[in-house]
């Protein structure tokens, strides 16, 4: 059981502040390209209703091109606070986008400086800034300069081992006019293997005065307060923590609030929410959102005897009513079963 230590209490017991936007919460729910989408955040929201979301990554070419809104881009005018996160490498583009992001009702824009992907890196975006520290600063530069809102940055601390550049680079972001900027504490060359590094966070939040969130390896309560604990950051973001998860940032919230750790969901609890979680992307996408569905629901079937086979069967559902059927099929079975109330602690890396 992690403990709320009075300093930490006292140090998050006020707003988050990102230039003139106060956020009640210090726990953030990450953007995750094919995943962050408007269903998924109102799964989170529900737990974490304080909680600052993102929505996935947008191409700002594409925007400038396109001039059409796509659907990752689209932002529920009750959901608040929200962050529409952009990538591209070109300043003019981005400064056009984030105008479009603030006409959509984004609270803040954020810029993807952290993005490993290749396809991504070889245009110059995501974590190719960060080998390009003046562009990045230009980037800030203009989409601060186009847009009435606040301009974060989310980011990486360097290319590579050797290249680790953070301290430099977080303090030009500020410099531009960046308000708040979360940092991932891996290298691009990482990708998401090997544990994060938090102690680069600690060394950018030691010279930095705006927010500093820290991102990487934040899997439960336990993890978090361990990890503002050793950084000293202003709030911590989850990621893959949350994947077939929706519950996690809410129950960080809470405990940071209350110092009372929630009772995990139940196997069934999470199987119910599977199956909310796919009709609400069949009803918003279509047949492509039942195809989207596989994914998570493989991701919350996780942590009971047949979970192994019951992913199988779901990761090739052709249609909503099929994955209904198969989800109600467990949930009987499970009902059934003595593990009715059993609890299952947050099951991404289980391997049942
Ligand atoms: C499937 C997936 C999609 C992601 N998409 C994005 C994205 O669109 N924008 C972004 O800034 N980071 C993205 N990330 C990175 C995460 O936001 C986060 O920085 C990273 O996973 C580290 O946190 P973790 O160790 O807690 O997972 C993605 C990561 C994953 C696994």
């Amino acid at each position: 059981m992690p403990v709320l230590s009075p300093e930490l209490k006292q140090r998050l017991a006020t707003p988050l502040k990102i230039g003139n936007f106060e956020v009640k919460s210090r726990v953030l729910q990450s953007p995750l390209s094919g995943v962050t989408d408007l269903v998924f955040r109102r799964l989170v929201r529900r737990y974490a209703p304080d909680s600052m979301m993102y929505t996935e990554m947008v191409n700002a070419t594409g925007l400038h091109y396109v001039k059409q809104l796509p659907k990752i881009m689209e932002v529920d005018p009750q959901e608040h606070p929200i962050s529409i996160q952009l990538f591209d490498c070109r300043p003019d583009f981005l400064a056009e986008a984030a105008q479009m992001a603030v006409e959509e009702g984004a609270d803040t824009v954020d810029i993807n400086m952290g993005c490993p992907v290749n396809k991504i890196t070889k245009n110059g975006g995501g974590s190719a800034l960060l080998r390009e520290p003046e562009t990045a600063e230009a980037i800030v530069r203009a989409v601060v300069k186009a847009v009435p809102v606040p301009v974060t940055v989310k980011t990486r601390i360097g290319w590579t081992e050797q290249e680790i550049n953070i301290l430099d680079f977080a303090k030009r972001m500020q410099d531009a006019g960046a308000q708040m900027i979360t940092v991932h504490g891996r290298t691009r060359a990482q990708g998401y293997n090997g544990p994060a590094k938090w102690e680069w966070i600690r060394r950018v939040k030691e010279i930095l005065s705006i927010p500093v969130i820290a991102n990487g390896d934040i899997f439960s309560v336990d993890a978090a307060v361990r990890c503002l604990e050793e950084t000293g950051a202003d709030g911590v973001m989850c990621s893959r923590g949350t994947l077939g998860y929706p519950f996690l940032v809410g129950e960080i919230d809470h405990f940071l609030k209350t110092g009372e750790k929630l009772p995990p969901p139940t196997a069934v609890e999470r199987l119910e929410c599977a199956k909310e979680h796919l009709k609400a992307l069949w009803e918003y996408k279509g047949i492509s959102g039942v195809r989207q569905a596989r994914k998570h629901l493989t991701w919350y079937a996780k942590g009971f005897p047949f979970a192994g086979e019951l992913r199988d069967r779901l990761a090739r559902i052709e249609t909503v009513q099929e994955g209904c059927a198969i989800i109600d099929k467990a949930l009987a079975q499970l009902k059934n079963m003595n593990e009715l109330n059993e609890t299952v602690n947050n099951p991404f890396f289980q391997k049942t």
